[in-house]
């Protein structure tokens, strides 16, 4: 991993997470809010009569939470993909099914008569729930958060909570993944509490001098009589210094509510933005006859955004164009199951590599995601739906939109209105109806939602249909987002010269014309990549192109889309080099790759399928390899990207010429260069001085393998993960990269911590994730290992034939 990723991730890790904390130093208990991770019980299929309490469920599998059922090898340890499933090439060949989950949760008789509050963060899909045998509910979409209140069913020992999930084959344009997906967590409350939804905190004004931070919370009362409360707000700077407090005094009629709102001023205020993203805790305390009932802790961000078509994006008054990223919500070998540690590693990578901002393709951010981008510095898009009432797929959430779209919008808002990244609501993604007058009706509904839970943040839409249909769509929003519709800008801006635009998605071989626009004009201000990271599901779109016969494209075992400028493993391709030139981010200003020569693919040949030449998803087919075995005197096209206006380009030793490789080329040089192993090294020059340099060595058979560790201390809390990335080198270091070199090894992890999943980022290489048997892929293998709940060393070992066996140790401490 680069130092500067596996920097990011240090700094994460030493920001304490923060959302609601109890603290009891009084005689009673104090709100409290406790994860329920560990010890469910799973079990994939029907299980007639489960929900009933005593339901014999001994030969469950016992699992942790977040977890997805679809990614978990059978029973008969073979891996999960199924060619004949209804998801198809949508779902990676990945089956949904029913699932069912059990938890049996012990409550102290003092705690059972407490205010309970049951918190799913994700449900992936159709959900409903038990509570010691009586159905409490049903939540329909599979990425909105939903609460239950079991205040008054709970008794003192054991109590059981169950889950059915529904997942009906086909539900999605990609890999959902099935189950528990997100969190899930019990508030245990006072009678007397703050409303957890209803804490809302937002910059009214913002400058170096002076901010004024809007706050809003609604104190509940479940007593049978009135309450004198007292609500502290009181705001902390990073250091923990007091930078604002406010008290107020609120009468709560017996099961009553009161709403307060109140205006916090910081002198001198340390603003957010994706460049220094500095953050304030608000806490809010609510008090009872002076004693402490609940402790709220709220993360904020002082900021302002202003947009429009003649200054762009502002973000504290600045100009700020938008590197942007896509990204789906599976995790790879972990399947959908939202670690928060995988969560905040993609948000890690995107940033190490020059984005600044993410669409959160198609459906709500996690928690944790929104953390991460709050803590790094990362714009999120947060979108709602992929679909509104015209379905995509037979059983996709359409069937469900009527009955469920306001409470999925007040998830989206109320879950996402605090973190100062989220930048836009997304109504939709290319909406089957939009466009038409329902279209037009259904998102002035969705907007008029969310205005009233957010007035403060703009809202867009992802479309992808040419006008005239877009004007009366983009009329209901306040950005409009073009999927792959650079081409209309000019024109669309001649025509409503106040509308403020970005491609919301863009094909990545096109991200120099994608780009321009927003280098070129204030009303553009933004491009998001399809994708930044690769993905599961629809299978083989990165590597065939399109055809409008999907049944053509990636026949299993494809499974990953592969157009990841980033791969399912976390490794940068050489498009995501390009972006980071293109974007002048300094990050690595010259690197070179090598076209794959004809005839020496790893993967089918892509000229089997029809190309498209508007819509295509794959990458230019570059290597990061100068090892072509067999190719020695034949001409190879070597491709050098460089932020500096001159490269030059070298083989052992040897000058193949200057060329140019500024704006005009659009940041290229491409070279014909007869194959001789050895060392092919690229030159940036700037002002005509050597600026930056890039070497590429032909590397010989495999002969060891370099481990990294992304962290070597996790706390044995049994969710956090460690990443170690496997690399092939040969007897003198260089990395093996050639698909001859590649191994398969045997991943076996021993002490205070269990594998969770292994891959290898091969998007036809379906075997088992969990088995810990996979081979390497370009010379790279990741494993991702959990740490259990006992403090004590984790040894992690990769073993192969031919390969001295390398082991690494990671330390689980006691939290
Ligand atoms: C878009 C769509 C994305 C993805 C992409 C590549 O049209 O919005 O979700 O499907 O195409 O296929």
């Amino acid at each position: 991993m680069p130092l500067r990723e596996a920097s990011l991730l240090h700094r994460l890790r030493a920001l304490a997470p923060v959302l609601v904390l109890a603290v009891c130093s009084c005689g009673h208990a104090l709100a409290e809010q406790r994860t329920l991770s560990q010890d469910w019980l799973s079990r994939k299929g029907d299980a007639a009569g489960a929900e009933q309490p005593a339901f014999p469920d001994g030969g469950w599998q016992r699992i942790a939470v977040p977890h997805d059922y679809s990614i978990m090898d059978r029973p008969d340890r073979t891996p999960p993909f199924d060619p004949k499933t209804a998801g198809g090439q949508d779902s990676g060949y990945l089956p949904g099914g029913q699932g069912w989950y059990r938890k049996h949760l012990a409550l102290s008789g003092a705690d059972a008569r407490r205010v309970l509050r049951l918190h799913f963060e994700a449900v992936y899909m159709d959900a409903e729930i038990w509570f010691n045998g009586e159905r409490v509910g049903r939540h329909r979409y599979g990425y909105t958060p939903f609460t239950f209140d079991l205040t008054g069913k709970a008794r003192g020992g054991d109590n059981v909570i169950v889950v059915r999930v529904n997942h009906v084959d086909p539900s999605s344009r990609w890999y959902a993944g099935s189950g528990l997906i997100r969190p899930v967590t019990l508030e245990l409350l006072d009678p007397v509490h703050l409303a957890p939804d209803s804490v809302f905190a937002s910059t009214r004004t913002a400058s170096p001098k002076k901010a004024e931070l809007d706050v809003r919370a609604t104190v509940v009362n479940r007593r049978p009589a009135p309450a004198r409360a007292e609500l502290v707000s009181t705001l902390f700077g990073a250091d923990g210094s007091v930078v604002a407090r406010e008290r107020r005094r609120l009468t709560i009629a017996a099961q009553g509510r009161a709403d307060m709102g109140a205006s916090l001023g910081v002198d001198q205020p340390k603003l957010w933005s994706p460049e220094a993203p500095n953050l304030y805790t608000l806490e809010q305390e609510v008090r009872v006859e002076g004693q402490a009932r609940d402790v709220r802790r709220t993360r904020v961000g002082i900021r302002t955004v202003t947009v429009d078509a003649q200054h762009g994006l502002r973000i504290n008054g600045k100009r700020t164009l938008l590197r942007g990223g896509n990204v789906h919500h599976d995790h790879y070998m972990l399947g959908a199951a939202g670690w928060p540690d995988a969560e905040a590693r993609k948000v890690a990578l995107l940033k190490a590599a020059g984005y600044n901002a993410i669409r959160i393709a198609h459906n709500p951010a996690s928690q944790a995601m929104m953390d991460a981008a709050d803590e790094l510095g990362m714009l999120v898009i947060d979108e709602a739906f992929d679909m509104w009432r015209k379905p995509k797929r037979d059983a996709d959430y359409a069937r469900f939109f009527d009955e469920s779209w306001e409470q999925d919008i007040d998830g989206l808002v109320l879950g996402g209105r605090n973190h100062p990244s989220v930048l836009l609501w997304s109504i939709g993604n290319e909406i089957p109806e939009q466009g038409s007058p329902a279209g037009v009706r259904t998102a002035r509904e969705l907007v008029a939602r969310i205005r009233k839970l957010d007035p403060t943040r703009p809202v867009t839409q992802g479309v992808n249909i040419d006008s005239p249909g877009n004007a009366a769509q983009f009329a209901e929003v306040d950005v409009a987002g073009y999927n792959y519709r650079a081409h209309l800008f000019a024109k669309d801006h001649a025509t409503h010269p106040q509308r403020v635009m970005y491609t919301s998605e863009s094909t990545s071989k096109d991200a120099f014309r994608y780009w321009e626009p927003v280098e070129t004009v204030p009303w553009v201000i933004g491009d998001f990549v399809w994708t930044a990271i690769d993905y599961i599901g629809e299978s083989g779109i990165g590597w065939m192109g399109y055809s409008h016969d999907w049944k053509q494209l990636g026949p299993y075992p494809w499974h990953l889309a592969y157009c990841g400028e980033i791969d399912a493993t976390g490794r940068k391709r050489p498009a995501a080099y390009y972006r980071q030139v293109l974007w002048k981010t300094g990050i690595d200003p010259v690197a070179a790759f090598v076209e794959q020569p004809p005839g020496t693919a790893d993967l089918p040949d892509r000229d089997l399928f029809k190309q498209h030449p508007e819509l295509d998803w794959s990458l230019h087919d570059l290597h990061p390899s100068w090892t072509w075995n067999g190719q020695e005197g034949k001409p190879l096209k070597v491709v050098v990207y460089s932020e500096h206006p001159e490269v030059e380009l070298f083989l052992n030793g040897v000058s193949l010429g200057r060329r140019r490789a500024g704006r005009e080329t659009e940041y290229k040089a491409e070279y014909s260069v007869h194959y001789q192993p050895g060392r092919l090294l690229a030159v940036g020059y700037s002002g005509g001085k050597a600026a930056g340099q890039w070497e590429l060595n032909t590397a010989g058979a495999p002969a060891r393998v370099k481990l990294h560790a992304d962290r070597r201390q996790v706390r044995a809390n049994g969710q956090d993960l460690v990443y170690v990335t496997a690399e092939l080198a040969d007897r003198d270091g260089r990395p093996v990269y050639a698909q001859d070199g590649d191994r398969k090894f045997r991943v076996s992890v021993k002490g205070a911590g269990t594998l969770a999943g292994v891959g290898n980022g091969h998007p036809m290489d379906a075997s088992s994730f969990q088995l810990g048997e996979r081979s390497t892929f370009h010379g790279r293998l990741v494993a991702v290992v959990r740490a259990g709940l006992q403090a004590g060393p984790i040894e992690i070992e990769f073993a192969a034939d031919g390969i001295p066996v390398q082991r690494v140790q990671v330390d689980a401490v006691a939290q």
